[in-house]
């Protein structure tokens, strides 16, 4: 089997954090969450993988490399503007060749990886197997219809009257034939070739999708608070290591990760958090659910339940920062300035939100 991996798209909901980098690379307790589904794939056996890259094909190709590092090999199809999963899967017809394969979209985690789906789906002779989970917002995913024997009826894109809150995760396992499928529908209202109509016209015609229930946690990291959720998910998981400096005036409980050269002075760090390599918390408080990348400095501050990526800095900042999500390079400091005032170079769509005299 191959792996087809999509990392196209503008990320326009992670806006400004996705100006400048891809979606796909935001990192997620630490690793960007495209480098989660490479491994996942390559946990279940699959070694040749192609990558759909969009406008933000350099930056991924620079990321990930040949892939070498995870024993697999790389190879990158790119996509000349976003037309849709379906078109995705048209454009890499030469990669595919006649090879069954997973198609995993590049911002998608998922509790538990996928090696069972995929030895489920080698052993049989589907044509198609799709992930379905419940979920509180069917309208926002494709939704599955599904008759009393639990088969599938119909798929629909993005429904005002959902028929079910079983949406369809963003891991697809199919054969050849969803080739004849993409070439054979025509784009949406929203001017994409939908992998959801592919999979209707597979129905449609015959072949067997068979409906797989997933029941742990999934989280689609489109929008900042996804990312949030899903960080917190995967740091509840992860084994915790010191590999950092913690010194004799910190308190840091069994559930922290510091990596190599990260150094914790006269700080709480209190877990499930990772604090990056070679990044510095100093006279600080890193509460529960907190990433912070690489190359960080925390001084005299306090933050939790949120994600920093390298290279940024927080010092001396008098009021709790959580629930955020601050980018690379990013610089929060009290200013030595007079008057009393804040002073902010932000990027367009910025989000800050300010404590006003304690209210
Ligand atoms: C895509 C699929 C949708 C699926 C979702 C999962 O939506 O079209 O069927 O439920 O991924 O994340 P999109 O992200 O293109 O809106």
């Amino acid at each position: 089997m191959k792996g087809l991996i999509l990392s196209g798209g503008k990320g326009t909901r992670l806006y400004p954090i996705t100006y400048t980098s891809a979606k796909q690379l935001v990192p997620v307790a630490n690793k960007p969450v495209l480098f989660r589904v490479i491994e996942a794939i390559r946990d279940a056996g699959i070694e040749e993988i192609g990558i759909v890259v969009g406008d933000t094909a350099a930056e991924v190709k620079k990321a990930v490399g040949s892939g070498t590092r995870w024993g697999a090999k790389i190879t990158y199809i790119r996509q000349e503007a976003p037309l849709g999963l379906a078109h995705a899967v048209k454009i890499s017809a030469d990669f595919l060749g006649v090879d069954r394969f997973v198609m995993f979209l590049g911002d998608n985690v998922i509790q538990g990886g996928i090696s069972s789906l995929i030895r489920e789906f080698e052993n049989n002779d589907w044509n198609s197997q799709i992930v379905l989970t419940r979920v509180a917002h069917p309208e926002q995913y494709g939704v599955a219809e599904m008759d009393a024997d639990g088969n599938i009826i119909r798929l629909i894109e993005k429904p005002k009257e959902p028929p079910s809150d079983l949406a369809l995760v963003g891991i697809y396992m199919f054969d050849h034939h969803i080739m004849e499928a993409v070439n054979s529908i025509k784009p949406s209202w929203r001017g994409e070739l939908e992998i959801t109509d592919a999979i209707q016209w597979l129905i449609d015609h015959g072949y067997r999708v068979r409906p797989y229930i997933h029941t742990g946690w999934w989280i689609d990291t489109g929008a900042p608070g996804d990312l949030l959720d899903a960080n917190g998910l995967v740091l509840e998981e992860l084994t915790p290591r010191i590999e950092g400096y913690v010194d004799r005036g910190s308190q840091v409980d069994g559930r922290v990760t510091a990596e190599r050269g990260a150094e914790i002075i006269n700080s709480v760090v209190r877990g499930p958090t990772i604090i990056g390599q070679d990044t510095r918390i100093v006279n600080s408080y890193v509460g529960p659910f907190t990433s912070i990348y690489h190359h960080v400095l925390i001084e005299n501050s306090e933050i939790e339940h949120s994600i920093v990526m390298e290279n940024s800095k927080i010092v001396d900042v008098p009021v709790r920062i959580e629930g955020s999500v601050i980018g690379r390079n990013v610089e929060i400091t009290k200013s030595p300035l007079k008057p009393r005032a804040y002073k902010l170079t932000l990027g367009d769509n910025s989000k800050v939100g300010l404590v006003v005299n304690g209210g």
